[in-house]
């Protein structure tokens, strides 16, 4: 089982380009499906949610060829609709190919996605959104259903779920007449999937209200598309930055996808903004605790950096306290940071942290994504060595934080 060992106590420093976008990618890729058009994705993130979400594909049928950071696909032969058990349980993100397949096959049979380490992750709303639009489930041991009138409609979502958002967009795109999905989630991934929607000849669009408006197409065409930067990739390694008192710029970053992280940052009292094209950002003293936040929907503080901030706070001066409003079990690095020696209790959702003045290096084992992250980031704080396990959960999202990290001058490596 390979490990990840830190020797801590270096500030970051220096240069830093950020991978394309899991988070993006990931619907991009399902909307591959829709039509016969063979499509070619640009600065695709080398990591394992890619690797496992195409060989999905190629069991449905697409023609796949990946070099290096570049992905084309070829739909034109799919005949399956069907994802296995086996399949589908190494990503839970394989229920956006529910909307694909509905789109292009009008079926689509995917085992019920089971909990994370994160939480439940129901898909309660994604139902209901196809439901809207035509669909009819009619199993309940697996999620199966057929849309052979799927149809334009009126989808009001209850919460504004990002992959019921997805769903119900790759679903409607070649759904004849006009679908408005209501209170759609408003992240940056969602858009960034509608221009490359557009891309291939869909009517696709965001109201100034924040709704997606979509008028469905008879086809879509091939594309080329290039992912933009992964903003949770590049708040992790800020946050990296700032928890060893550093300085570093970020390169080639889309302004404003990552506000309310710098005006967290900026009450901690780090010196951060956009500049020309990215980031820079200069950590060079104390830093103040956050008596309070919450996580919240884009373009509130994003729950994926909550551990991470989390792993920063426990050398902060004072007392602070996050409170976790999108998942129900997304404290689980706690304990883990408890061995370091931090000052944390948590509340149910809110979690308290007394800021202590170093952390102990310790052995840990990763809980999950971007709880793996936050240790990596506590690491970099200890005064000595640390080992991480489970980095496979790390490698879910992070092309190599290890090669990452280093070039900013950390000590960190790869074990085993
Ligand atoms: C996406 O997950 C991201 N994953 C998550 O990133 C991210 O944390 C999350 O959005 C929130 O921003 C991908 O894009 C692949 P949601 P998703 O549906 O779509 C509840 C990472 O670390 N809900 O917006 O699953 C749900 O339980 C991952 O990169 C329902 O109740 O998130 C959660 O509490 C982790 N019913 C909340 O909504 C539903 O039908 C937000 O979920 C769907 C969701």
């Amino acid at each position: 089982m390979s490990t990840i060992e830190v020797t801590g106590g270096i500030s970051l420093q220096g240069e830093i380009e950020i991978q394309g976008s899991k988070n993006a990618v990931l619907p991009i890729l399902a909307a591959c499906l829709l039509g016969e058009g063979v499509c070619v994705i640009e600065n695709c993130p080398r990591i394992k949610d890619v690797s496992d979400t195409l060989e999905i594909m190629r069991g449905l049928g697409c023609r796949i060829r990946r070099e290096d950071r570049t992905v084309s696909v070829d739909a034109s032969g799919v005949d399956r609709c069907e994802i296995s058990g086996e399949e589908a349980a190494r990503i839970r993100s394989s229920i956006l190919f529910l909307g694909a397949l509905l789109g292009r096959m009008k079926k689509a049979v995917l085992p019920l996605p089971g909990g994370c380490a994160i939480g439940e992750r129901p898909i309660d709303q994604h139902i209901a959104a196809l439901r809207q639009l035509g669909a009819r489930f009619y199993l309940e041991e697996k999620v199966a259903a057929d849309a052979w009138d799927l149809k334009g409609g009126r989808v009001e979502l209850a919460l504004p779920s990002v992959g019921a958002t997805e769903n119900a967009i790759l679903a409607s795109v070649l759904a004849p007449g006009e679908t408005l999905i209501v209170r759609a989630a408003r992240e940056p991934e969602i858009d960034e999937l509608c221009a490359f929607l557009r891309r291939r000849g869909a009517r696709i669009r965001r109201t100034a209200g924040g709704d997606i408006r979509i008028v469905g197409v008879k086809r879509l065409g091939s594309a080329c598309y290039r992912m933009r930067p992964d903003r949770i990739v590049a708040g992790t390694y800020l946050l990296a930055a700032t928890a060893t008192r550093g300085q570093i710029f970020v390169k080639d970053f889309p302004h404003h996808e990552l506000d309310a992280l710098l005006a967290v940052l900026r009450d901690m009292g780090v010196t951060v903004g956009y500049e020309e094209n990215g980031i820079r950002l200069m950590a060079k003293m104390p830093l103040r605790a956050l008596p309070y936040l919450e996580t919240a929907p884009y373009p509130g503080f994003p729950t994926d950096l909550q551990s991470p901030l989390m792993a920063v706070l426990c050398r902060a001066r004072g007392e602070s306290c996050i409170c976790e409003t999108i998942f129900e079990n997304r404290f689980r690095t706690v304990d883990q940071l408890q061995k370091m020696g931090a000052k944390i209790r948590t509340d149910g959702r809110c979690a308290v942290m007394k800021g202590i003045p170093a952390l102990i290096p310790a052995s840990l084992t990763a809980p999950d994504l971007r709880g793996g992250a936050a240790l990596v980031i506590a690491a970099l704080q200890a005064n000595g060595s640390s080992v991480i396990r489970n980095t496979r959960y790390i490698e879910r999202g992070y092309e190599d934080i290890c090669r990452d990290l280093s070039a900013l001058g950390a000590r960190i490596t790869y074990r085993g």
